[in-house]
C-alpha cells in the first residue's frame, strides 16, 4: 500500500486519526492528509503535516506562484480513500453525492477503494438515516468498518467508538488486498524454539519470528485461514489468526502435524533448534568448580518429515545461510521435497533475524531463482505469497 488519502472529519476521534496516519507512515506508505473544516477544530493540520511531511488540505484550490492548484489531482495513483473518523454528516453527505468541500468531492472522483471508519454517538449510529446512508454508502462499494462498543465521548457506554488506530490499519489492509488465498488453510510456523537444560536456561536463537508473522498477517490479509504455530516471541498474533505457542521443537512438530491435514499451504519460517539437551533437569542446576559438558542429541526435522507426507500440500522453507547459499538452499528444498524455499545469507547487513527488513532469494521447484533487494518484511511477505499463489 504505497499512497493512502486519509480524510479526516470533524469528530471528537480526530485525535486518534494521528496515531492511525503514523502506523502508515511506519508501515511504508505516503500519507497524504485532507480534512474537512470542522475537522480542524479539532486538531491542528500541522500535526498531519508534521507525521506525513506533506501538506494538509483543507480547501479545493491553493493559490501558489499564481497557479491555481487542483486538489482533486491528489487521487493520481492513490490506493486507498480512508475516511477516519467518518461523521454523520460526512457519510450523509458522500451517500447523496454532495460534493461541498474537498473530502466530499474527492470521494465522488474517486477510482481507488475507498474506507470508512464511521464514529459518532450511540443514537445517532442507530438512527435509521444513518444505517440508511452506511448501507448507500456499501452498495456503493465502500468498505465500512464497524465502530467498536464502549464508553463515547459524551460519556455515553454503546456502540459508536472509533476503533483502535492498529484494528483500523489491519482492516484497511485487508480490505484493499487481494483476496487471492481466501478458501485456503494455511499453517505457518514462526519464531524460536527453546531447548530447556533446566528450568530456567535454554539453547535457542535470535529469531523474532517478524518474517513468520509478517507471512500470517499477509495470508489473513488476503483471505487465508490461517494457524500461526510460534516460539516465544513479544509479537502478537496478527488480526483473525489462531495462534499456538511452543517452546521446543518437539512441542512445535506435535503442534504442527496436528493441523497439517486440513492446511494445503505450509509456511516454515521458524528459526528451529536442530539438537537439544540429552537431558533436562528437573531443578536449577547449581554452580560447582567442575566444568560440565553438555551432551546432545538430534531433533527430528519437522519439514523433512512433512515433505515425507507430502501429497497435495505446498510446501514452502527458509534457508537460514552463511556461505554458498543458493547451492545450499536448492539441496535442501529438493532433500525436503519442497514447492520453494526461500533463502536469506545471515551475513549481509539488513537480513535474517531480529530486523524489520530482509533481504532474500526465492527459489522454487521448477528451477525459477529469483533475487529481490532489501525490503521491509512485510512487502516482502506479499511479495513471497505473490509467487505461491502462482502455484496454488
Ligand atoms: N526446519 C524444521 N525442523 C528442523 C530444522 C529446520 O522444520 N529441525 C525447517 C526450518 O523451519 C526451515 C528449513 O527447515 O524452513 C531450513 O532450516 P535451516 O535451519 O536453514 O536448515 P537445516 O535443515 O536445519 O540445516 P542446517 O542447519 O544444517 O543448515
Amino acid at each position: 500500500m504505497k499512497k493512502i488519502i486519509l480524510g479526516i472529519t470533524g469528530g471528537i476521534a480526530a485525535y486518534k486519526a494521528a496515531e492511525l496516519a503514523r502506523l502508515f507512515v511506519r508501515g511504508g506508505s505516503d500519507v497524504h492528509v485532507v480534512m474537512t473544516p470542522a475537522a480542524t477544530e479539532f486538531v491542528a493540520p500541522l500535526t498531519f503535516q508534521t507525521l506525513t511531511g506533506h501538506p494538509v488540505y483543507t480547501a479545493m484550490y491553493s493559490e501558489q506562484a499564481g497557479d491555481r492548484i487542483r486538489h482533486i489531482d491528489l487521487l493520481e495513483n492513490a490506493d486507498v480513500l480512508l475516511v477516519a473518523p467518518a461523521t454523520a454528516n460526512t457519510i450523509a453527505k458522500m451517500a447523496s453525492g454532495i460534493a461541498d468541500n474537498l473530502l466530499t468531492t474527492l470521494y465522488l472522483a474517486a477510482r481507488c477503494p475507498v474506507v470508512i471508519i464511521p464514529s459518532m454517538n450511540i443514537n445517532m449510529y442507530n438512527h435509521r438515516a444513518v444505517q440508511d446512508n452506511i448501507n448507500k454508502l456499501a452498495l456503493h462499494g465502500c468498505h465500512v468498518m464497524d465502530p467498536e462498543a464502549g464508553e463515547l465521548a459524551c460519556g455515553v457506554y454503546g456502540k459508536g467508538r472509533m476503533p483502535e488506530p492498529e484494528d483500523i490499519y489491519a482492516y484497511t489492509r485487508a480490505a484493499i488486498s487481494p483476496n487471492d488465498f481466501s478458501g485456503l488453510n494455511a499453517l505457518v510456523s514462526a519464531g524460536p524454539t527453546r531447548e530447556h537444560l533446566d528450568p530456567v536456561r535454554f539453547l535457542s536463537n535470535p529469531s523474532t519470528g517478524l518474517m513468520g508473522y509478517a507471512l500470517a498477517r499477509a495470508l489473513s490479509e488476503r483471505g487465508a485461514a490461517v494457524t500461526l504455530i510460534s516460539g516465544h516471541t513479544h509479537l502478537n498474533a496478527p488480526p483473525g489468526v489462531k495462534k499456538v505457542v511452543v517452546t521446543s521443537t518437539e512441542e512445535m512438530y506435535n503442534a504442527v502435524f496436528e493441523n497439517y491435514k486440513k492446511c494445503r499451504l505450509v509456511i516454515k519460517a521458524a528459526a528451529v533448534s536442530d539438537y537439544r539437551p540429552l537431558k533436562t533437569a528437573e531443578q536449577k542446576v547449581k554452580k560447582s568448580n567442575q566444568v560440565s559438558t553438555i551432551e546432545l542429541t538430534r531433533n527430528r526435522d519437522i519439514l523433512f518429515e512433512l515433505g515425507k507426507e507430502k501429497g497435495n500440500h505446498i510446501l514452502v522453507g527458509f534457508a537460514a545461510e552463511t556461505e554458498d547459499e543458493i547451492e545450499n538452499a536448492r539441496d535442501k528444498m529438493l532433500r525436503k521435497n519442497l514447492d520453494m524455499i526461500i533463502v536469506n545469507n545471515l551475513k549481509e547487513p539488513g537480513a535474517g533475524f531480529a530486523v524489520p527488513t530482509n533481504r532474500v532469494t526465492i527459489i522454487d521447484r521448477s528451477g525459477n531463482i529469483e533475487q529481490l533487494p532489501l525490503m521491509d518484511k512485510d512487502q516482502l511477505a506479499h511479495h513471497i505469497l505473490d509467487r505461491i499463489a502462482g502455484l496454488l
